[in-house]
């Protein structure tokens, strides 16, 4: 008899897709034969990871022998000075998906769900499911969450909702009213998980203060990341922050050594460069005014951002657009996993990988005739 594991997986499992990243510049390199290839397909640091951290964390490599602090004692107290809250409301991980899945793996089992918004962030529903958990998908409006339709929807299975705030790939953001009216709404038995990875980026007044919220809201929890405008996604550092009894509960099943060494060291140090995320987010500014005016001029419509990239509708169905930007050296993020068929995800480059990439993109509508 023919052994098929298929058989033996669990059915949630079966019916995954595995999470495409964005294609490395290396392969995209060798498949094209080309030199020059830009990356704008995983959101991010154009300017890459700041001096400060570069310069001090090789003095680290003499360390590498050893385990890393299991508690992250340094980091915790870094964010504790940088945010004014207890260490004790920390929980590091593994970039913050980590995270995340620490929170779904501690309070969500038997058969409760997940609740998202349709078009978040896609590896909600991978981390769920690859936990054997139900993720329960609530059309959007207008591309943004629908706080409406999510609480007519909650059952006595719903145990957590996730909202990415700014949404990756939308780039729409949720305002305070909506969020605060929301909690007040929803059960308190329910968790509300605030992924906030491109929170520094967005610099709108009625953009929800979480940490003030959470006073009121035992069951709101915030996660964070390092791998956005602190330049540090190849170390894989994020972080969570919520109530003390939240906290000692997901403690309890974190890999003791979730963190690695250079990541905790080079994270604190990044929270010392506060200018290098303040010209991050500035560059980030004009480059989405550059992209918007490029997309204008070349006729395409786009939603307007709140984070680091820009969801941008292509609408060539007999050209493969993706494909067509991968020959000029240019990596995008094509959105079909998301059920947005003719749209992309373009990360905010530097001025230069804006220009390369607008570049590419007129090149390929003029061959299609399109402007
Ligand atoms: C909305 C959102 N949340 C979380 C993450 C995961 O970030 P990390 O695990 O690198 O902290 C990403 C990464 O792109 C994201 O877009």
């Amino acid at each position: 008899m023919s052994f098929d594991p298929k058989r033996l997986a669990h059915p949630k499992v079966l019916s995954l897709h595995p999470y495409q990243p964005g294609k490395p510049i290396a392969e995209c390199q060798r498949e094209f034969g080309l030199s020059e290839v830009i990356k704008l397909a995983s959101n991010e640091n154009p300017l890459g990871t700041s001096r400060h951290v570069t310069h001090h964390l090789q003095k680290q490599f003499n360390e590498l022998a050893r385990y890393p602090d299991g508690n992250g004692f340094d980091l915790k107290q870094a964010l504790s000075r940088h945010l004014n809250i207890s260490s004790s409301h920390f929980i590091l991980g593994n970039g913050s998906e980590d995270v995340l899945r620490m929170l779904i793996q501690t309070f969500v089992w038997g058969g409760q769900h997940i609740m998202i918004s349709e078009y978040a962030f896609v590896a909600y529903k991978i981390l769920a499911q690859g936990l054997g958990i139900d993720c329960r998908e609530i059309p959007a409006k207008q591309f943004s969450v629908d706080f409406d339709t999510m609480l007519h929807a909650v059952t006595n299975e719903t145990r957590m909702v996730i909202i990415a705030n700014p949404n990756n790939p939308t780039g729409t953001y949720v305002n305070e009213e909506a969020l605060q009216s929301f909690l007040e709404k929803l059960p308190s038995e329910i968790l509300v998980v605030c992924d906030e990875a491109y929170y520094e980026y967005i610099v709108e007044k009625d953009y929800p203060q979480t940490l003030s919220l959470m006073a009121r809201f035992p069951n709101l929890i915030v996660t964070r990341t390092f791998s956005k405008a602190y330049g540090l996604a190849g170390l894989r550092v994020g972080y969570g922050i919520a109530g003390e009894g939240i906290v000692e509960l997901v403690n309890r099943i974190r890999k003791p050594f979730n963190v690695n060494h250079l990541g905790q060291v080079a994270a604190t140090l990044a929270l010392g460069d506060q200018l290098f995320v303040q010209d991050s987010i500035a560059l980030n500014e004009t480059g989405k005014k550059q992209l918007y005016k490029g997309f204008d001029k070349l006729g395409l419509r786009y939603i307007p951002s709140f984070a680091n990239f820009v969801m941008v509708e292509i609408n060539l169905p007999e050209k493969d657009i993706y494909q067509e930007l991968l020959k000029c050296g240019v990596i995008i993020r094509p959105l079909a996993p998301y059920h947005l068929a003719h749209y992309y995800r373009i990360t905010i480059g530097t001025e230069q990988e804006n220009a390369k990439c607008l570049a590419a993109l007129e090149k390929v509508l003029l061959k299609e005739n399109v402007v």
